[in-house]
């Protein structure tokens, strides 16, 4: 097992793990005991999920005492919203937990965002818990503190900075998760790529991420242990470095949004059905090459590197063309990255490093749009 610390200077507790390893579901009561004072815990997932995993864990965290109970919400992005989070509250209340108890997310970014804003919100804060399943929970969602639901007028809209006690990334779960999921995953993995540069981490790998990315695609895709290992690992210490900077999003910590201006839009416009978060992360991220190369922020040379990688590892998601590029720039409005009326846009200034730009104009924008279909 390897551990990454985070350092929230601002947070209450300063310092939480995050453990990355093979089969820590069967440990998970030890793991967090030190972390809580809770009797009792709620876990809370989805059928899929507590299908997989819900028994193991229950009986391990049954093993050092705690109380366990499971609300399970249903499956998807769509259920991201205010009745999940009633559900979670009342059935708090229902098991009369107290400020001292914990909730637990088991699952995807989908429960570990919803379960956290219940956590921040019931009672005014009770301790929480995060155990990804998913590639995409495991380097970006469930480290930061990040917690939200979705509004039908946009995408986590209303949420919190929120930071667990604990994390536990059990890399065997991914073994079950379908190629569809993993690759979404692997979308905000190559966004590290990217972004490598501008995260501030003192100590790197010996090789560039990107040429990581690039030379163990097949291990990765594969999930062998090790790499899968190592490249969570990064990724997580990649994100704690930036939430260190910058926990709530004063500057620095946009860059973790690369993609992400374009990519809410078409989620946006996809009433969030039909295309995952990583899918529509993904698209967004060549739309931030097409941007940057229209405005000769980037080499060409630099430009189809980084195209060749998203295409080596299978990012070639399309748009729907139901969906016009004047609807996606009107979706980029109502979104949280927009200052002073003007949207934010990350873009790649260089090899492994972006900057936040608030000056492109619409017929810019939607250029690069239009290369999406
Ligand atoms: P998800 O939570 O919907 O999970 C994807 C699917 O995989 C679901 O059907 C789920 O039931 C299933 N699943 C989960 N673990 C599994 C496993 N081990 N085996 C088989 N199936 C499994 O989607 P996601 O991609 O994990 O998360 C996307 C969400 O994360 C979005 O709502 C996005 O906004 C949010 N997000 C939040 C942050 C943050 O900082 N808080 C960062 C990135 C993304
Ligand atoms: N995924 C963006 C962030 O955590 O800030």
């Amino acid at each position: 097992m390897q551990t990454v610390k985070v350092e929230i200077p601002q947070a209450e507790s300063r310092y939480y793990p995050i453990f990355i390893g093979n089969n820590l579901l069967e440990t998970a009561g030890s793991l967090i005991k030190d972390y809580i004072k809770a009797n009792k815990l709620l876990v809370v997932s989805n059928k899929t999920v507590s299908g997989l995993f819900g028994e193991k864990l229950k009986n391990s965290l049954e093993k050092e005492g705690f109380n366990t109970e499971f609300l399970l919400l249903e499956d998807g992005e769509q259920y991201k919203n205010v009745d999940s989070l009633q559900k979670i509250w009342t059935k708090a209340i229902e098991l009369k937990l107290e400020r001292k108890d914990a909730m637990v997310a088991l699952g995807g970014g989908v429960i570990g965002d919803v379960t956290g804003f219940g956590a921040a919100t019931y009672l005014r804060g009770t301790d929480f818990i995060q155990i990804p399943t998913t590639l995409l929970a495991q380097v970006d969602s469930s480290v930061g503190g990040k917690v939200a639901i979705n509004h039908p007028l946009g995408k986590n809209l209303t949420g919190n900075f929120y930071q667990p006690k604990a994390v536990i990334a059990d890399i065997s779960t991914l073994s079950s998760l379908p190629v569809r999921e993993l690759r979404v995953g692997l979308a905000e993995v190559l966004k590290y790529g990217f972004i490598e540069k501008s995260c501030g981490l003192q100590k790197r790998l010996d090789t560039s991420f990107i040429e990581f990315l690039k030379g163990n695609k097949d291990l990765i895709t594969s999930l062998e242990p090790s790499i899968t290992g190592q490249m969570v690992k990064y990724c997580c210490e990649l994100k704690a470095s930036v939430v260190n900077q910058d926990e709530k999003e004063a500057g620095l910590r946009a860059i973790l949004n690369f993609g992400h201006t374009i990519g809410h839009a078409i989620e946006k416009c996809y009433g969030y059905k039909g295309i995952n978060h990583g899918e529509a992360v993904a698209i967004g991220m060549r739309g931030a090459f097409f941007l940057a190369k229209g405005k000769q922020l980037i080499s060409e040379k630099y430009f189809n590197s980084c195209i060749e990688l998203l295409d080596k590892y299978e990012m070639g998601y399309k748009t729907d063309k139901n969906i016009s590029p004047d609807e996606l720039y009107k979706a980029m409005q109502v979104d949280k990255k927009i200052r002073a009326g003007k949207i934010r846009f990350i873009l790649p200034v260089n090899i492994s490093e972006v900057g936040v730009f608030s000056d492109i104009t619409e017929q810019e924008v939607i250029n690069s749009l239009e290369t999406l279909y």
